[in-house]
Order: structure tokens, then sequence, then C-alpha cells
């Protein structure tokens, strides 16, 4: 059975975007794969971050991964910092990965560009999140368009790895949908929506109330003219809502635009698709959300899951780089 990870980071709420280009694919793949999901805390950190805040948003965040599906009897469900072997294989990465090849990743340049702090692990980031994946002998990895150049350099380091110490990495491919793969920013569509706090609202978020996400898809930047099609480039507005609509029903962008004619009617349409897909979400939520400790335990049990795989590729990468044994 292949195996698939992916890791999903605690800041500022997961959004629509999130949804549709990652989560929906995890949940269908855990009952076709040996599914490994993460909370990644760690990288978390490469920014300034307010501790309690953080924490909440932790437990918030696998509470909401069970929400949307996940059932941690038919996956491992775990929060990074649980399982030390990623911070110790994150440095054997660091050492395998180039500093130009680090330095040509966009999301650096994007997150770092205009910032008052930047920390070196913001450079050494995807160092890391190929340690994440590495350390599971990960077949797929299912992510949004923006994580493409991430997995890229993850494989280049495990051949990299191989090449030098001996077959020690799976060398992973990422597995990316056909709808929803970048949801852009209901304000700005030519952006893809993102989880900071700067386009409250252009971006829709899973816990948001049903009135809130009518609103914010009502209000939604459109283009000119009054055509309904798919055409990123000409009509970015219109696009972007039947990506949407597409990815929420289960069908191409091209497809979701059938019988629409007018702006309002795809606006309304998507709105509808959303708030039904949200509802049952949003439901179980809150039923989770009144036991902390549960999910506690559930996070608990799956980090001695995940530890089990991570500690026997590091004792492999450890033995073939040539580190004592202690
Ligand atoms: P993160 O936390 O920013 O996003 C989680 C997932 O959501 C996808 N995504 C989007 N998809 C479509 N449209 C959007 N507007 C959009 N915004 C976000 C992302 O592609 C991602 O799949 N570095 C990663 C987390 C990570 C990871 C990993 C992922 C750490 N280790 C190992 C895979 C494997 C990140 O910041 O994702």
């Amino acid at each position: 059975m292949a195996r698939v990870f992916s890791g999903i980071k605690p800041t500022g709420g997961v959004h629509l975007g999130n949804h549709l280009g990652a989560l929906q694919n995890w949940v269908s793949l855990q009952d076709r794969a040996d599914a490994v999901y993460c909370v990644v805390d760690l990288h978390a950190l490469t920014v300034p971050h307010d501790p309690d805040e953080l924490r909440t948003a932790t437990l918030s965040l696998a509470q909401i991964l069970m929400a949307i599906g996940l059932d941690p009897d038919r996956c491992t469900l775990f929060v990074q910092s649980h399982v030390h072997e990623h911070s110790e294989c994150a440095w054997i990465m660091e050492c395998t990965a180039a500093f130009g090849e680090l330095r040509r990743m966009t999301q650096f340049k994007d997150k770092s560009e205009g910032s008052d702090f930047v920390s070196g692990a913001l450079f050494t980031y995807p160092a890391l999140q190929a340690s994440d994946i590495l350390l599971y002998d990960t077949n797929q990895v299912p992510v949004g368009e923006d994580q493409r150049q991430h997995i890229e350099l993850t494989r280049d380091i495990a051949v990299r790895f191989n090449n030098r110490y001996g077959d020690t990495f799976v060398v992973p491919e990422a597995v990316i949908p056909e709808a929803g793969a970048r949801v852009m920013d209901l304000q700005h569509p030519t952006a893809k929506m993102s989880k900071s706090d700067e386009s409250p609202q252009g971006t829709v978020l899973l816990l948001d109330e049903p009135s809130v996400v009518e609103k914010k898809i009502k209000r939604s930047v459109t283009d000119s003219g009054s055509e309904v099609r798919y055409d990123p480039a000409e009509k970015p507005g219109v696009s972007n809502l039947l990506a949407i609509l597409g990815a929420a029903t289960g069908q191409s962008p091209q497809r979701a635009a059938d019988g629409i004619e007018r702006y309002g009617d795809l606006k309304a349409a998507t709105a509808e698709a959303v708030i039904e897909m949200l509802r049952p979400i949003q439901e179980r939520y809150h039923e989770l959300a009144a036991d902390p400790a549960e999910t506690g335990r559930l996070l608990a049990k799956g980090a001695d899951k995940a530890r089990q795989v991570a500690s026997a590729t590091m004792a492999r990468a450890r033995a073939n780089l040539g580190l004592l044994e202690a």
C-alpha cells in the first residue's frame, strides 16, 4: 500500500484554499493508502508568534482535521513537535540541500520580503519539510500548487542523499488536484488565498458562519464583461469562483460553468455549495472542541504510531551517514 504524508501549519485559521487544495485529498486518500498527517507546529516557529495562540491553534487545527473527516483509526494524525525525529532529520536535510537550492525557493522570497525579522529557519524551512516527508518512506504528498517547488526539492535531496550514502529514502511525488489546486483571494483574484490577516474579506475560513461565507462570496471581485467562462488569464475573478464551485461539487471548473449565465447566479451557486460543504464540518468541529482531553489522547496515540516509522528511518540514515552508534 502506498504511503501518503502531508502537513499543515497551525497559523491563521484553516481556509477554503487549504481545504480544496489539500485537505479534501487527505480525506479521500486515507482509505486508499497508509496515510500520515501532521500538524506542523515547528514550521509555525519560523515567524514570530504568540505561545498561547500557537497552543490553542494546534489543538483547534487537529480538531478541524478530524471534523473534515480524518479518522485517527484510519490514518495517523499527530503533532510534529511530538516526534523529535523531525528536528533531528532536518539537520541532515540541511546538510544535503544546497544553499543555492534553498535560495531559489519562491516561498522564502515571498515571506521574507518586507519583513522586519527574517529568521534563519525561514530560509531552511524546506529542509524541515523534506525531513517530514522523507521520515515516512512517503510515496505521495497531497498538497496545493504552492507546495510543488518544495516537493521537487525534497525529491532532489532524497536522490542526492541516496547517491552519496546508499539507498535510504523513498523518492516521493506531489499529488495536486485538478480543481482547487490554487484557490485565489476573493478580493484580489490574482493572489492566492492565504492565512495572513491581510485580506480577511478575501479569505473564507472553514469556521466562518454561513452568513459570513455568503457575504464574502457575494462581495467577491469579478471581472469586466458578463460572460461566465473559465479563463484564469482573462477572467481571474470568475474563474476563481468556478474553481471553488467545481472543487466543492466534485467537477472541473469548466463543467461547473454549465448552465450559469450571470455573475450573480455564479456567486449564489458558489456560496450555497460552500455553505453546504462546511455545515457538517462545523457541526462536528463544535462537538470535538468540547472535549480537548480526548483530542490530546488521540494525538498522543498518533505520535506513537508516527514515531515507530520515523525512528526506523532515522536509524537507517544515521548508520548510512557513518554516525557512530550510541
Ligand atoms: P500550509 O499550511 O500553508 O497549507 C496547507 C495545505 O494547503 C494548501 N494551500 C492551498 N491550496 C490551494 N489554494 C490555496 N490558496 C492554498 N493555500 C494553501 C497548501 O498547498 C498545503 O498543501 N509547507 C507547508 C506545510 C508542510 C508540509 C510538509 C506539506 C510542512 N511539512 C510536508 C506537505 C508535506 C505549508 O506551509 O502548508
